[in-house]
C-alpha cells in the first residue's frame, strides 16, 4: 500500500480519546432509544387506529343496514340506525358520530360510490379511480391494511366489511396523525439528544482534564529532571513529584510513584558516581603532592652527582642527565595534575585584578627566547587592560597557548598575541599561522591527555594537559576559551571577566 506523504498525523490525545468515546457511546445509546421508542408509540398509535376503524366500520355497517358481518350486533343493530335506501359512501360519511378523515366505499352490487370528509373544509370529496383500483388491490376482509392513495390523501388505514343486507362496503381512516405524531417525538429526542450530547461533551472534557492535571505535574517534573546536566559534575536530584501525586492508589498516582523511586535511584547512583569522582580526585590531589618532594629530591641528587662526577664514565653522564630531564617533565606533569585536582575540587582561587597587558609582554617575551624560530607579534590596545582573577593562574593559560603556538607548528610560523576589551570581557587571542587542530581531535581538544597523535611532540614530552588546565582556569573564571582552526589559521580565544572601577 503507498504510504501517504507530507506531515504525518498527530497522534489522538488521551483526552480526546476519552471525550470521543463518551459521546460516542452516549450517542449511540440515544439513537437506540430514540428509534425504539419511535417505533413502540408508532405501534401503538396505529393499534388505536385500528380499533378506531373497527367502531366506523361498525357503524357503517349499521347505517347501512344490518350491522358488520362479523360485530354488526354490537352498534349496527341500534334501533333508528339503519339506511333504508340505496347504500351510498354518503350514507356513512354523514352517518352519526364517524370519525374526522373517514374515508368510505360502498359497493352495492352494481355501482361503487367513493368519499372522503375533506379535513380543512369538512365536504364530501370523490375518490379517483386510480384511488378506487389502489383500494380494489389491496384491500381484503380479513384485517385492516395500510393502503398509499397518493396525492393529497397519503396513507389510510383500510378495513373491507360486507353489511347485514349484503353491501360490500370499505372503511378508512388518514395515518397522516401517527405519523405527524411519530415524527414529532423523534424531532424532540433528536434535538434533546444533541443538546444532552453537547453539555456531555463539555464535562466530560472539562472532567478529564481535571483528572489529566496530575500526570501534567508527574510530566513537568520528569521534564525539569531531564534538563539537569547529569553527567558531569556534584549534580543534587531533589526535585520529586509532589506527594499528592504519587498516591499509589491511583493510575496517575502510581505513575508519579513510579518516577518519584526512580529519581531515588537515580539519585543514589549519582551520589554514589559523585562519591568515587571525589575519592579519585582526593587520590590524585594526595598523589601529586606526595610525588612533589621525592621528584625534587631524585632531580637534585642526579643533578649533584652529575656535576661532581668527573670519575664518572660518559654513559653514566648522560644517563643521570636524562634522569634530571625526564624528572623535571614529571614535575611539570605533577604539578598539572595537582592543579587540576584542585580545580576539579573548586578550591576558591585569588581573585584580584590583574593587568593583562603586562603579563602579555612578560609571556610574549618568555616565548620569543624559548622559540627564536617562531615570529611573535603583540597586538596591544593602548590603554591597560585588568582582568580579575589569579595571576599565576592566568599567567598559566597565556604560557599554555604559547607553548601550543611554538611546539604544534613548524619553525617560521607567526604567532599573533592580542588583546582586547569587548564590553564587560577581557578577550585574548593566540593566533598562528601553523598547519592547525588535528581533526580528529577537535571535539576532544579541552579534555584531559587529548593530545595529537604526532610522534614528533611525544618525544618532547607532551601530555595533552595543556588545553585542558587552560578550560578548567578560565571556567574557575567564570570565563569561556573557544578555539577555531583551519590549516593555515588556529585561532584560541579566551575571555576572563574585566576588572570594572
Ligand atoms: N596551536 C596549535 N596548532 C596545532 N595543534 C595544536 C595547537 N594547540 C594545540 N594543538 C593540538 O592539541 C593537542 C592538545 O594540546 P594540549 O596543550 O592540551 O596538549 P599538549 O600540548 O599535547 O601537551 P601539554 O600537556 O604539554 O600541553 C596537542 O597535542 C596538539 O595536537
Ligand atoms: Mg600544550
Amino acid at each position: 500500500m503507498p504510504r501517504r506523504r507530507g506531515r504525518p498525523r498527530s497522534p489522538w490525545t488521551l483526552q480526546r480519546r476519552l471525550v470521543l468515546t463518551v459521546v460516542g457511546l452516549l450517542a449511540l445509546v440515544s439513537i437506540t432509544i430514540g428509534v425504539v421508542s419511535v417505533v413502540i408509540l408508532r405501534a401503538s398509535l396505529l393499534d388505536r387506529l385500528d380499533v378506531q376503524l373497527a367502531s366506523a366500520a361498525d357503524r357503517s355497517g349499521a347505517v347501512l343496514g344490518g350491522g358488520g358481518d362479523n360485530d354488526g350486533d354490537r352498534l349496527g343493530d341500534t334501533p333508528g340506525s339503519t339506511y333504508f335506501g340505496t347504500p351510498t359512501a354518503n350514507s356513512i360519511l354523514s352517518g352519526p358520530a364517524q370519525p374526522p378523515g373517514l374515508l368510505a366505499l360502498v359497493y352495492d352490487g352494481s355501482s361503487i360510490t367513493t368519499g372522503y370528509t375533506d379535513d380543512q373544509s369538512g365536504a364530501i370529496e370523490e375518490l379517483s379511480a386510480q384511488q378506487v383500483q389502489q383500494l380494489a388491490d389491496h384491500v381484503n376482509q380479513s384485517a385492516a391494511v395500510t393502503v398509499n392513495l397518493g396525492g393529497e390523501l397519503g396513507e389510510y388505514r383500510v378495513q373491507a366489511e360486507t353489511s347485514g343486507s349484503g353491501t360490500l362496503y370499505l372503511v378508512g381512516l388518514p395515518l397522516s396523525g401517527v405519523e405527524a405524531t411519530a415524527a414529532q417525538l423523534a424531532l424532540i429526542i433528536t434535538f434533546v439528544s444533541l443538546a444532552g450530547l453537547i453539555v456531555v461533551a463539555i464535562i466530560a472534557a472539562w472532567v478529564v482534564r481535571l483528572a489529566l492535571r496530575p500526570l501534567q505535574r508527574v510530566t513537568a517534573t520528569a521534564t525539569r529532571v531531564a534538563q539537569l546536566p547529569l553527567d558531569q559534575g556534584e549534580v543534587s536530584l531533589d526535585d520529586r513529584v509532589p506527594t499528592g501525586d504519587a498516591d499509589p492508589r491511583t493510575e496517575v498516582g502510581r505513575v508519579g510513584a513510579a518516577l518519584n523511586r526512580m529519581l531515588d535511584h537515580v539519585d543514589l547512583a549519582l551520589e554514589a558516581r559523585q562519591q568515587s569522582e571525589r575519592k579519585v580526585r582526593q587520590f590524585v590531589a594526595d598523589a601529586s603532592h606526595e610525588l612533589r618532594t621525592p621528584l625534587a629530591s631524585i632531580r637534585g641528587y642526579s643533578e649533584l652527582t652529575r656535576r661532581s662526577g668527573q670519575q664518572l664514565p660518559p654513559d653514566a653522564i648522560h644517563a643521570l642527565g636524562r634522569i634530571e630531564s625526564e624528572s623535571v617533565r614529571m614535575t611539570g606533569l605533577v604539578e598539572d595534575l595537582l592543579l587540576l585536582a584542585r580545580l576539579d575540587e573548586g578550591r576558591e582561587l585569588e581573585m584580584e585584578p590583574v593587568d593583562l597587558t603586562m603579563l602579555l609582554v612578560d609571556a610574549v617575551s618568555d616565548a620569543h627566547a624559548a622559540g627564536r624560530d617562531h615570529i611573535w607579534d603583540l597586538d596591544l590596545p593602548e590603554v591597560p587592560i585588568e582582568a580579575i582573577g589569579d595571576e599565576p593562574r592566568l599567567r598559566q593559560v597565556i604560557t599554555n597557548l604559547l607553548a601550543n603556538a611554538r611546539l604544534h607548528t613548524d619553525a617560521g610560523t607567526t604567532v599573533v598575541v592580542a588583546l582586547a576589551a569587548v564590553g564587560d570581557r577581557a578577550v585574548i587571542t593566540v593566533t598562528d599561522n601553523g598547519p592547525g587542530v588535528p581533526e580528529d581531535l577537535t571535539s576532544t581538544l579541552f579534555e584531559r591527555f587529548a593530545r595529537g597523535d604526532s610522534s614528533r611532540f611525544r618525544g618532547t614530552g607532551s601530555t595533552g594537559l595543556g588545553l585542558a588546565i587552560v578550560a578548567a582556569v578560565v571556567a574557575a573564571h567564570h570565563g569561556a576559551v573557544s578555539v577555531e582552526s583551519v590549516p593555515g589559521r588556529t585561532q584560541f580565544r579566551v575571555e576572563l571577566p574585566l576588572a570594572t572601577g
